[in-house]
């Protein structure tokens, strides 16, 4: 507004002042996702307010009004699949699941965990995880039982959630993200607890999603890579910096109690960028989405455009 030599750079640059506030839609309950009200309490510097709503990538096909989108990789691919706009942008957090097994079960590998009972999320990261993992060890999923319930964030746990059918024995194991394992160990006992984890097999990807469209209005655009510089700078203060109080804003936001946010900490990896094994961890992990969703599963290629450097590029 300072130099308006001509009306219609005066009229532009005025037409884009009440600019409209950034819309992100988020499951809000998952440790994963609190950089973002961190980086909206303490960095953003957008032409506006940024405000989380619940909801997920789901939204961005859905709703006009919804500008920004967080969620893991594996809802990201299935929506991906039918709305070739969609973007992935950023990597919020890859956190590696754990599968928590009860060794009074007879288990001590991987392999053990055959023609056993294991909870898990079916449809969701935590149901490609199990099937991935036990993979590994050469079982197929006809080799064991999965079985659904509910995660707990803070004990006492409730009937139905994972670490109370680990401990009532209704399960022998279970996979999910946190703190549900870490609640589960505790609540059979350390001594009694066996974790398997593989990163390189498998780790969510939870990542920030826009369209190309939101990414081609010059204004939006300039608010989303305001948010994602914000996000960077949260993701150096999560990683090298967690000190008590980013413990207790995360359990905060999600109802956990901040020691267990720490005791599960190293789980999470706050990453900004990703690398080039990203696009064969989605190839694959697509090809397994395809047949649970009875779709064909995409191309390297296409699922190439689907992640987009150059919101990082432009910080
Ligand atoms: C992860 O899985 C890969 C492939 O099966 C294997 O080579 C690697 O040793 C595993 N890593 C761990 C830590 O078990
Ligand atoms: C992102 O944060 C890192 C610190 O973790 C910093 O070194 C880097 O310059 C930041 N990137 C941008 C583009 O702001």
């Amino acid at each position: 507004m300072k130099h308006c030599f001509f009306v219609v750079g005066c009229l532009s640059a005025i037409a884009s002042l009440p600019a409209t506030a950034l819309r992100i839609a988020s499951s809000l309950q998952w440790i994963e996702h609190t950089p973002q009200p961190y980086a909206i309490k303490n960095f953003y510097k957008g032409s506006s307010t940024a405000t989380l709503v619940s909801g997920g990538v789901a939204n961005l096909g859905s709703d006009r009004s919804i500008d920004l989108a967080a969620n893991a990789e594996t809802q990201g691919l299935k929506q991906y699949a039918s709305h070739k706009n969609i973007r992935l942008i950023y990597i919020i957090c890859e956190a590696s699941y754990r599968l928590v097994a009860n060794k009074a079960a007879g288990i001590s590998t991987l392999a053990d965990l055959k023609g056993k009972r294991i909870g898990t999320m079916q449809g969701t990261s935590a149901g490609y995880f199990i099937n991935k993992l036990l993979g590994t060890a050469g079982l197929q999923d006809s080799d064991y039982r999965t079985v659904s319930g509910n995660v707990c964030m803070k004990t006492p746990c409730g009937a139905n959630t994972f670490p109370q059918m680990l401990a009532s024995k209704q399960i022998d194991g279970f996979g999910i993200w946190e703190p549900a394992p870490e609640l589960g160990a505790r609540a059979i006992g350390a001594d009694n607890a066996i974790f398997f984890q593989n990163y390189t097999i498998y780790r969510e990807v939870y990542s920030l999603y826009t369209t190309q469209e939101k990414l081609a209005d010059p204004a939006m655009r300039k608010d989303i890579v305001a948010f994602v510089k914000a996000l960077n700078q949260t993701l150096d203060v999560f990683t090298n910096n967690p000190d008590a109080s980013v413990y207790e804003f995360v359990a905060s936001k999600v109802g956990m109690d901040p020691e267990v946010v720490k005791a599960v900490w190293p789980e999470h990896k706050w990453s900004g960028r990703w690398g080039p094994d990203l696009l064969p961890f989605i190839t694959e992990e697509d090809k397994y989405l395809a047949k649970t969703d009875r779709r064909q599963a995409m191309s390297s290629a296409d699922l190439e455009k689907f992640l987009d450097t150059e919101v990082l590029d432009e910080l």
